[in-house]
């Protein structure tokens, strides 16, 4: 039996307003829609490891209202063993707001709630489900001290484990870097835990070989629209996206590593698992909204059979 995908994060509400432009620092705009669509990096992830025919886990917090009920039915309904996450009664679910403008870019504030519970006492008191499963995947919205300790636990039980540094910590402790199999930032992820400048493609690669250098096995730097670069010691290689009109990017990056951790556990390797990931979230980037933009398994292997 395939070992599950154990998903550690955050679960929100994304309150998401369309506009056609961003308000300035002190401006007001008009907005054209407002939408309440689950969301939250780590469910997020979890989602579309689900969709994708994963066999996930999700570790995580939510409140003790509507929200948190909504996202655990959106979660289950994508086959995602929810059992275990806790509903805290002192706590509201997590919310984010998002900014959507006309040409699908956005900007999130999160107000992170319940995700705070998500801490270390509550990780140890399921440790049975880092005993039990192949991969772990983290990423930022719940608190550091939580993911630290998540990376090393699962690191001495010999699991494989995925990294998403989003949204980028100002530091990370040195001894985390060689927990790591699979970092994948975005480019100012990149940026931040290097401590470089904006990046042009050399120097994205260069941040990439100094977190290779400090222990991370795999840097994955996700591009937008251009890919995705994997630098590992034995390559450094870029797999292009697919073109495709683009209406909100929220979420292509956790679209990206739920599939690739999907993809992985299905027995890919590394490159075939980006080539997944990469295209099924270039369909997400298609779509508006979080899990609402994520595709299902077969939506990606019939444009794979197209191509
Ligand atoms: P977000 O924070 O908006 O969820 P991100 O910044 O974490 O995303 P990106 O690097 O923007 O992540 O995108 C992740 C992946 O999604 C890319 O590597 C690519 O596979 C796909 N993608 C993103 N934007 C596009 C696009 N415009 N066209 C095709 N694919 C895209
Ligand atoms: O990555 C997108 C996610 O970031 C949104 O769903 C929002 O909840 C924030 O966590």
């Amino acid at each position: 039996m395939r070992k599950r995908i154990l998903i550690v994060g955050s679960l929100n509400m994304d309150i998401v307003v369309d506009m056609k432009q961003m308000p300035k620092t002190g401006e007001t705009v008009m907005g054209k829609h407002l939408s309440y669509i689950p969301g939250g990096k780590g469910a997020n992830q979890a989602c579309a490891a689900g969709r994708l025919g994963g066999s996930v886990t999700m570790l995580g917090c939510v409140g003790k209202d509507s929200f948190g009920t909504r996202q655990i039915q959106e979660l289950t309904d994508c086959h995602v063993c929810m059992e275990y996450v806790d509903v805290k009664e002192e706590e509201p679910t997590g919310t984010a707001v998002i900014y959507v403008d006309e040409q699908g870019a956005n900007s999130i504030v999160v107000v992170p709630g319940a995700n705070s519970c998500c801490d270390i006492q509550y990780l140890k008191a399921h440790d049975v489900l880092f005993q039990n499963c192949g991969y772990v995947m983290f990423q930022m919205e719940i608190p550091k001290e939580a993911v630290c300790y998540g990376l090393t636990r699962a690191k001495e039980l010999g699991k494989i484990t995925i990294l998403n540094p989003a949204p980028a910590p100002d530091s990370l402790p040195e001894e985390i870097w060689d927990k790591i199999d699979f970092l994948t930032p975005n480019e100012t992820e990149l940026a931040k835990l290097t401590g470089m400048e904006a990046m042009d493609e050399e120097s994205i690669r260069k941040g990439a070989r100094k977190l290779l250098a400090k222990g991370v096995k795999h840097v994955l730097v996700t591009l937008g629209s251009k890919g995705v670069l994997l630098v590992n010691h034995k390559t450094e290689q870029i797999f292009p996206a697919k073109k495709v009109k683009a209406v909100d990017t929220t979420a292509a990056g956790d679209c990206f590593n739920g599939a690739f951790a999907a993809a992985l556990q299905e027995g890919y390797s590394i490159e075939e698992a980006i080539r997944f990931a990469n295209l099924a979230s270039s369909i997400a980037v298609t779509r508006k909204g979080a899990q609402s933009s994520i595709p299902r398994r077969e939506e990606v292997y019939s444009i794979c059979a197209a191509n």
